[in-house]
């Protein structure tokens, strides 16, 4: 392990004074612009509050998201400006076009995603939209001969050899990483503050995990995607400010998608696409819980956020209700063998004919519910943070000391 040179430590330390400025422009900017923003159409109703009739603006990422780009135009004299005045090596081309085609992604991401605000796509489009954003980004990677060998585990070794080199399935699965990651975190939402919270601790534990390897064999790598990562975090905290309980703004999902793909693209850049997936361990637990609703095997309302009770003044678990001859019988199986692992609250033979199915609306926030009970918004939003937090110390752990074990 070495110590990170000067030429890192400098670039880093203005990298972070940018990002701090970043973050007063857009701790100001919002209510600014929020006006702006509701005057154009832009705002939403917050559906968790018995007030229902306030306009909250939306697509607020927008904001976070121009200030994120400019900073990081700023900043793009700094690693590579340096080198005409301390180097005599040759100006790095290939490392200056991921830089690039990585920011090009990213503001291809927010255009789409400020798209889907205004314009309300449908889901196969959201699908296809990552895709194609990353595509400029793959093509860099194969141009600088990006690796596209995995490492095999010790058991599997005596017979596939240390390394797998897999080639273009590499490719399918970094572009899957950036239709994951935006969408994933997209579905993760509806309670104010959890989409940039979420955002701010992803990005702060990838953040970690760069630093610990500044001092590995792939210190450059992992130096460009701190390069983003940090204005990408500060900049969101900015904006999770404004969004936190009770929310001021909403994100949009200009800010989800553009999120999602920041993550995407550091992975690539910082050659980390599978680590990367242990900091989203609460998302794909929420992605698969979700699927019997997002496959419509299970009717899937357009919002699945939790239902406000006014008595209470705290969130409970929302529902769904279907007849039980509506849906395929080995759905009903799995929904009985989940409620039998107190995974999902359902109930058979209710309404006026006793033949309706009530189960909960199939999200981690709903099931954290379940399992302990209303909450506040607020407290809720904190609770499920503290969890995404402890899941990025569980992905270490996983990704050090038990790693050693089986690589
Ligand atoms: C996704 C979820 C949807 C969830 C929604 C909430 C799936 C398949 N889709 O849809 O179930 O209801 O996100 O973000 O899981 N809102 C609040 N409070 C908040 C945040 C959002 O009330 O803290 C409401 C507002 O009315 C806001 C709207 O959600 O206008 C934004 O929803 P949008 O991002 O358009 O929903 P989707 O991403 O399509
Ligand atoms: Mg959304």
């Amino acid at each position: 392990h070495r110590t990170p040179g000067y030429e890192m430590v400098v670039p880093l330390c203005i990298n972070v004074v940018l990002s701090v400025v970043g973050f007063g422009v857009v701790l100001r900017a919002i209510p600014a612009l929020s006006s702006m923003f509701i005057d154009a159409g832009l705002f939403g109703r917050d559906l968790c509050k018995a007030d229902r009739t306030k306009k909250v603006p939306e697509s607020m990422g927008m904001v976070s998201g121009t200030v994120f780009l400019v900073m990081m135009f700023l900043f793009l004299g700094v690693p590579f400006g340096q080198h005409f005045i301390t180097s005599s090596k040759p100006f790095p081309h290939a490392a200056f076009s991921e830089y690039l085609t990585s920011l090009l992604s990213i503001c291809c991401m927010l255009f789409l995603g400020f798209a889907d605000d205004v314009l309300n796509l449908k889901w196969r489009y959201k699908l296809v939209l990552p895709t194609l954003a990353s595509l400029p980004l793959l093509m860099v990677y194969y141009i600088n001969q990006g690796s596209t060998t995995v490492v095999v585990p010790r058991l599997l070794r005596a017979w596939m050899g240390g390394t797998l080199n897999i080639g273009v399935l590499y490719y399918i699965y970094m572009s899957m990483l950036a239709v994951f990651c935006t969408n994933a975190i997209n579905i993760y939402a509806g309670i104010n503050g959890l989409e940039s919270g979420q955002a701010v601790v992803v990005g702060a534990s990838v953040a970690v995990f760069n630093m610990i390897e500044l001092g590995g064999f792939q210190a450059k790598s992992h130096f460009f995607s701190l390069c983003v990562i940090i204005p990408f975090t500060i900049t969101s905290l900015g904006l999770f400010i404004h969004n936190r309980y009770p929310a001021k703004a909403f994100v949009g999902d200009t800010f989800t998608y553009f999120a999602g793909m920041t993550f995407a693209v550091v992975a690539i850049i910082g050659h980390f696409s599978k680590t990367v997936l242990l900091f989203f361990i609460p998302q794909i637990f929420n992605f698969l819980y979700s699927v019997p609703q997002l496959f419509h095997f299970v009717p899937c309302p357009r919002h699945r956020l939790p239902q406000y009770n006014k008595k209470l003044d705290k969130l409970e678990p929302s529902v769904v209700e279907f007849r039980d001859t509506s849906v395929q019988w080995q759905v009903m199986a799995a929904l009985r063998l989940l409620k039998y692992l107190r995974l999902v609250h359902l109930e058979e033979g209710v309404g006026e004919d006793g033949k309706l199915c009530r189960v909960n609306n199939l999200t981690l926030v709903n099931l954290v519910l379940v399992l302990i009970g209303p909450q506040h918004e607020g407290s809720l939003t904190t609770k499920l943070l503290v969890i995404q937090g402890l899941c990025s110390g569980l992905a270490l752990f996983i990704r050090y000391p038990l790693a050693d074990l089986f690589f």
